[in-house]
Protein backbone atom coordinates (compact mmCIF):
# COMPACT_ATOMS: atom_id res chain seq x y z
CA UNK A 1 0.00 0.00 0.00
CA UNK A 2 0.96 3.79 -0.87
CA UNK A 3 3.09 5.35 2.16
CA UNK A 4 1.68 9.03 2.19
CA UNK A 5 3.37 9.95 5.55
CA UNK A 6 6.92 10.56 5.71
CA UNK A 7 8.71 8.29 7.52
CA UNK A 8 9.70 9.05 11.24
CA UNK A 9 12.88 10.44 10.77
CA UNK A 10 12.45 12.17 7.45
CA UNK A 11 9.61 14.65 9.42
CA UNK A 12 10.26 18.13 10.27
CA UNK A 13 10.81 17.96 14.14
CA UNK A 14 12.19 20.37 16.76
CA UNK A 15 13.44 23.98 16.85
CA UNK A 16 15.83 25.50 14.38
CA UNK A 17 18.22 27.76 14.63
CA UNK A 18 17.61 32.01 13.74
CA UNK A 19 20.16 33.71 12.80
CA UNK A 20 19.77 37.71 12.65
CA UNK A 21 21.12 39.99 9.84
CA UNK A 22 23.53 42.42 11.42
CA UNK A 23 23.20 45.60 9.30
CA UNK A 24 20.29 47.66 9.16
CA UNK A 25 18.78 47.39 5.95
CA UNK A 26 15.81 46.09 3.88
CA UNK A 27 15.29 42.65 6.00
CA UNK A 28 13.65 39.35 4.61
CA UNK A 29 13.27 36.15 6.43
CA UNK A 30 14.47 32.82 4.80
CA UNK A 31 13.24 29.54 6.03
CA UNK A 32 15.50 26.80 5.04
CA UNK A 33 15.24 23.02 5.31
CA UNK A 34 18.19 21.24 7.13
CA UNK A 35 19.15 17.77 7.79
CA UNK A 36 22.75 16.96 8.27
CA UNK A 37 22.90 12.89 8.58
CA UNK A 38 25.41 12.76 10.66
CA UNK A 39 23.74 14.29 13.68
CA UNK A 40 20.95 11.21 14.10
CA UNK A 41 18.77 13.89 14.13
CA UNK A 42 15.19 15.22 12.01
CA UNK A 43 14.91 17.92 9.86
CA UNK A 44 14.10 21.42 10.93
CA UNK A 45 13.88 24.66 9.62
CA UNK A 46 16.22 27.04 9.93
CA UNK A 47 15.29 30.93 9.64
CA UNK A 48 18.08 33.19 8.40
CA UNK A 49 17.31 37.29 7.91
CA UNK A 50 19.49 38.62 5.13
CA UNK A 51 19.89 42.53 4.37
CA UNK A 52 18.38 42.84 1.35
CA UNK A 53 20.79 45.78 0.82
CA UNK A 54 23.88 43.90 0.83
CA UNK A 55 22.72 40.89 -0.93
CA UNK A 56 22.17 40.26 -4.58
CA UNK A 57 19.25 39.94 -6.22
CA UNK A 58 18.61 36.63 -6.92
CA UNK A 59 17.81 33.27 -4.04
CA UNK A 60 21.41 32.01 -4.76
CA UNK A 61 22.78 35.35 -4.01
CA UNK A 62 20.89 35.50 -0.16
CA UNK A 63 22.04 31.54 0.32
CA UNK A 64 25.66 32.65 -0.10
CA UNK A 65 25.11 35.30 2.33
CA UNK A 66 23.98 33.05 4.69
CA UNK A 67 26.37 30.50 4.24
CA UNK A 68 29.60 32.76 4.26
CA UNK A 69 28.48 35.10 6.85
CA UNK A 70 25.75 33.26 8.80
CA UNK A 71 26.66 29.20 8.60
CA UNK A 72 29.09 27.89 6.84
CA UNK A 73 27.58 23.94 6.78
CA UNK A 74 24.52 24.81 4.86
CA UNK A 75 24.88 23.06 2.13
CA UNK A 76 23.79 23.52 -1.83
CA UNK A 77 24.52 22.62 -5.00
CA UNK A 78 25.41 25.29 -7.40
CA UNK A 79 28.15 26.18 -10.29
CA UNK A 80 27.54 28.67 -13.15
CA UNK A 81 25.02 31.15 -11.44
CA UNK A 82 23.70 31.99 -15.17
CA UNK A 83 20.74 28.84 -15.49
CA UNK A 84 22.90 26.58 -17.52
CA UNK A 85 24.65 24.05 -15.14
CA UNK A 86 21.17 22.58 -13.97
CA UNK A 87 22.90 22.44 -10.22
CA UNK A 88 21.07 24.96 -8.21
CA UNK A 89 17.62 23.18 -8.85
CA UNK A 90 15.60 23.39 -5.33
CA UNK A 91 11.73 23.90 -4.00
CA UNK A 92 11.19 27.84 -3.07
CA UNK A 93 7.92 28.68 -2.41
CA UNK A 94 6.22 25.70 -2.86
CA UNK A 95 7.79 25.49 -6.43
CA UNK A 96 10.34 23.85 -8.24
CA UNK A 97 12.93 26.09 -9.96
CA UNK A 98 16.44 27.38 -10.38
CA UNK A 99 17.71 29.80 -7.10
CA UNK A 100 20.20 31.60 -9.35
CA UNK A 101 17.17 32.38 -11.81
CA UNK A 102 14.74 33.23 -9.18
CA UNK A 103 14.54 36.71 -8.38
CA UNK A 104 14.12 37.31 -4.14
CA UNK A 105 11.55 40.27 -5.23
CA UNK A 106 9.24 37.69 -7.23
CA UNK A 107 9.14 35.13 -4.19
CA UNK A 108 5.72 36.06 -2.24
CA UNK A 109 4.66 36.13 1.09
CA UNK A 110 6.45 37.16 4.09
CA UNK A 111 9.08 34.55 4.23
CA UNK A 112 10.91 32.51 2.00
CA UNK A 113 10.59 29.09 2.21
CA UNK A 114 13.29 26.77 0.68
CA UNK A 115 13.65 23.11 0.58
CA UNK A 116 15.00 20.54 -1.70
CA UNK A 117 13.47 18.89 -4.60
CA UNK A 118 10.63 16.88 -3.52
CA UNK A 119 10.51 12.92 -3.75
CA UNK A 120 14.45 12.98 -3.63
CA UNK A 121 16.38 11.38 -0.81
CA UNK A 122 18.36 13.85 0.63
CA UNK A 123 21.90 13.75 1.19
CA UNK A 124 22.29 16.69 3.35
CA UNK A 125 20.50 20.41 3.62
CA UNK A 126 19.41 21.08 -0.10
CA UNK A 127 21.73 18.76 -1.77
CA UNK A 128 19.35 15.80 -3.18
CA UNK A 129 20.75 12.31 -4.13
CA UNK A 130 20.52 12.17 -8.22
CA UNK A 131 22.18 8.72 -8.25
CA UNK A 132 19.05 7.42 -9.84
CA UNK A 133 17.85 9.98 -11.91
CA UNK A 134 21.54 10.05 -13.89
CA UNK A 135 21.55 6.35 -13.85
CA UNK A 136 17.53 6.67 -15.67
CA UNK A 137 19.60 8.87 -18.00
CA UNK A 138 22.41 6.65 -18.77
CA UNK A 139 19.60 3.90 -19.69
CA UNK A 140 18.32 6.29 -22.34
CA UNK A 141 22.01 5.95 -24.32
CA UNK A 142 22.15 9.86 -25.01
CA UNK A 143 24.50 9.71 -27.44
CA UNK A 144 24.72 9.85 -31.29
CA UNK A 145 24.04 5.85 -32.58
CA UNK A 146 24.35 4.99 -35.67
CA UNK A 147 24.93 1.79 -37.99
CA UNK A 148 26.35 3.43 -41.28
CA UNK A 149 29.82 4.19 -42.06
CA UNK A 150 31.05 7.91 -41.20
CA UNK A 151 31.58 10.15 -44.18
CA UNK A 152 35.10 10.47 -45.14
CA UNK A 153 36.46 13.66 -43.77
CA UNK A 154 33.61 15.37 -42.58
CA UNK A 155 30.59 15.29 -40.07
CA UNK A 156 27.66 13.99 -40.59
CA UNK A 157 25.41 16.94 -41.70
CA UNK A 158 22.19 18.09 -40.97
CA UNK A 159 19.73 20.33 -42.85
CA UNK A 160 18.80 23.64 -41.20
CA UNK A 161 15.13 22.26 -40.89
CA UNK A 162 16.46 18.95 -39.22
CA UNK A 163 18.24 21.31 -36.52
CA UNK A 164 15.31 23.24 -35.72
CA UNK A 165 13.56 19.98 -34.86
CA UNK A 166 16.00 19.94 -31.96
CA UNK A 167 14.90 22.94 -30.38
CA UNK A 168 12.94 22.85 -27.27
CA UNK A 169 14.66 20.21 -26.28
CA UNK A 170 18.59 20.44 -26.77
CA UNK A 171 18.59 23.03 -24.08
CA UNK A 172 17.38 21.18 -21.01
CA UNK A 173 20.01 21.21 -18.37
CA UNK A 174 18.69 18.04 -16.43
CA UNK A 175 18.14 20.30 -13.76
CA UNK A 176 15.16 17.62 -12.54
CA UNK A 177 12.70 20.23 -11.82
CA UNK A 178 10.20 18.63 -13.97
CA UNK A 179 10.50 14.76 -12.96
CA UNK A 180 10.33 15.93 -9.31
CA UNK A 181 7.00 17.13 -9.69
CA UNK A 182 5.71 14.91 -11.54
CA UNK A 183 3.01 12.46 -9.44
CA UNK A 184 3.66 9.73 -11.54
CA UNK A 185 7.13 10.27 -11.02
CA UNK A 186 7.10 10.77 -7.32
CA UNK A 187 5.02 7.15 -6.83
CA UNK A 188 6.77 5.00 -9.60
CA UNK A 189 10.61 6.77 -10.15
CA UNK A 190 11.94 3.17 -9.77
CA UNK A 191 9.95 2.10 -13.13
CA UNK A 192 8.75 5.11 -14.96
CA UNK A 193 11.57 7.46 -16.07
CA UNK A 194 9.93 10.92 -16.20
CA UNK A 195 9.66 13.94 -17.82
CA UNK A 196 13.35 15.08 -17.86
CA UNK A 197 14.84 11.82 -18.99
CA UNK A 198 12.01 11.01 -21.74
CA UNK A 199 12.63 14.49 -23.37
CA UNK A 200 16.33 13.53 -23.18
CA UNK A 201 15.02 10.26 -25.14
CA UNK A 202 12.97 12.47 -27.90
CA UNK A 203 15.91 14.49 -28.33
CA UNK A 204 17.30 11.65 -29.98
CA UNK A 205 14.73 10.14 -31.65
CA UNK A 206 14.17 13.88 -33.44
CA UNK A 207 17.77 14.02 -34.64
CA UNK A 208 18.09 13.38 -37.84
CA UNK A 209 21.60 11.82 -38.04
CA UNK A 210 20.50 9.32 -35.29
CA UNK A 211 19.66 5.84 -36.72
CA UNK A 212 19.13 3.72 -34.08
CA UNK A 213 15.13 5.13 -33.59
CA UNK A 214 13.51 1.95 -34.09
CA UNK A 215 16.16 -0.22 -30.89
CA UNK A 216 15.10 3.19 -28.89
CA UNK A 217 11.72 3.10 -29.32
CA UNK A 218 11.46 -0.73 -28.50
CA UNK A 219 13.36 0.41 -25.26
CA UNK A 220 10.90 2.24 -24.32
CA UNK A 221 7.91 0.76 -25.15
CA UNK A 222 6.62 -0.34 -21.84
CA UNK A 223 3.87 -0.02 -19.52
CA UNK A 224 5.96 1.55 -16.99
CA UNK A 225 9.15 3.57 -19.20
CA UNK A 226 6.68 5.85 -21.00
CA UNK A 227 3.38 5.47 -20.25
CA UNK A 228 2.91 5.90 -16.91
CA UNK A 229 2.96 9.69 -18.29
CA UNK A 230 -0.84 10.53 -17.70
CA UNK A 231 -0.41 14.11 -19.11
CA UNK A 232 -0.71 15.73 -15.57
CA UNK A 233 1.22 18.31 -17.67
CA UNK A 234 3.45 19.77 -14.00
CA UNK A 235 6.31 19.16 -16.37
CA UNK A 236 5.82 22.21 -18.21
CA UNK A 237 4.76 24.45 -15.50
CA UNK A 238 7.53 23.48 -13.79
CA UNK A 239 10.86 24.01 -16.33
CA UNK A 240 12.79 27.20 -15.66
CA UNK A 241 13.83 26.70 -19.40
CA UNK A 242 10.21 26.86 -20.51
CA UNK A 243 10.05 23.70 -22.01
CA UNK A 244 7.70 20.77 -22.45
CA UNK A 245 8.55 17.33 -21.37
CA UNK A 246 4.64 16.52 -22.04
CA UNK A 247 4.67 17.51 -25.53
CA UNK A 248 8.08 15.54 -26.15
CA UNK A 249 6.63 12.73 -24.32
CA UNK A 250 3.41 12.68 -26.67
CA UNK A 251 5.73 13.04 -29.40
CA UNK A 252 7.38 9.80 -28.89
CA UNK A 253 4.19 8.16 -27.75
CA UNK A 254 2.86 9.36 -31.66
CA UNK A 255 5.98 7.68 -33.06
CA UNK A 256 4.96 4.74 -31.07
CA UNK A 257 1.29 4.76 -32.89
CA UNK A 258 3.36 5.53 -36.19
CA UNK A 259 5.24 2.51 -36.19
CA UNK A 260 2.65 0.15 -35.12
CA UNK A 261 0.17 1.04 -37.82
S1 LIG B 1 2.72 15.31 -18.30
FE1 LIG B 1 3.46 13.27 -17.80
S2 LIG B 1 5.57 13.57 -17.26
FE2 LIG B 1 4.59 15.59 -17.20
S3 LIG B 1 4.00 15.85 -15.07
FE3 LIG B 1 2.37 14.91 -16.13
S4 LIG B 1 2.54 12.71 -15.85
FE4 LIG B 1 4.46 13.68 -15.35
S1 LIG C 1 13.04 19.64 -19.08
FE1 LIG C 1 13.33 21.56 -17.97
S2 LIG C 1 12.84 21.06 -15.85
FE2 LIG C 1 13.17 19.15 -16.90
S3 LIG C 1 15.29 18.64 -16.50
FE3 LIG C 1 15.18 19.73 -18.48
S4 LIG C 1 15.53 21.85 -17.99
FE4 LIG C 1 15.04 20.85 -16.07
S1 LIG D 1 23.97 27.65 -10.53
FE1 LIG D 1 23.86 26.75 -12.53
S2 LIG D 1 21.75 26.67 -12.93
FE2 LIG D 1 21.85 27.74 -11.04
Amino acid sequence: MAEFRLPKNSRITGKGRTHHAETAGRKRNFKVYRYDPDSGENPRYDNFEIDLDKCGPMVLDALITMKNEQDSTLTFRRSCREGICGSCSMNINGKNGLACTTAIEDCAGKDVTITPLPHMEVIKDLVPDFTHFYAQYASIEPWLKTKTATPAGKERLQSPEDRAKLDGLYECILCACCSTSCPSYWWNSDKFLGPAILLQAYRWLADSRDEMTGERLDDLEDPFRLYRCHTIMNCANACPKGLSPARAIAEVKKLMVERAV
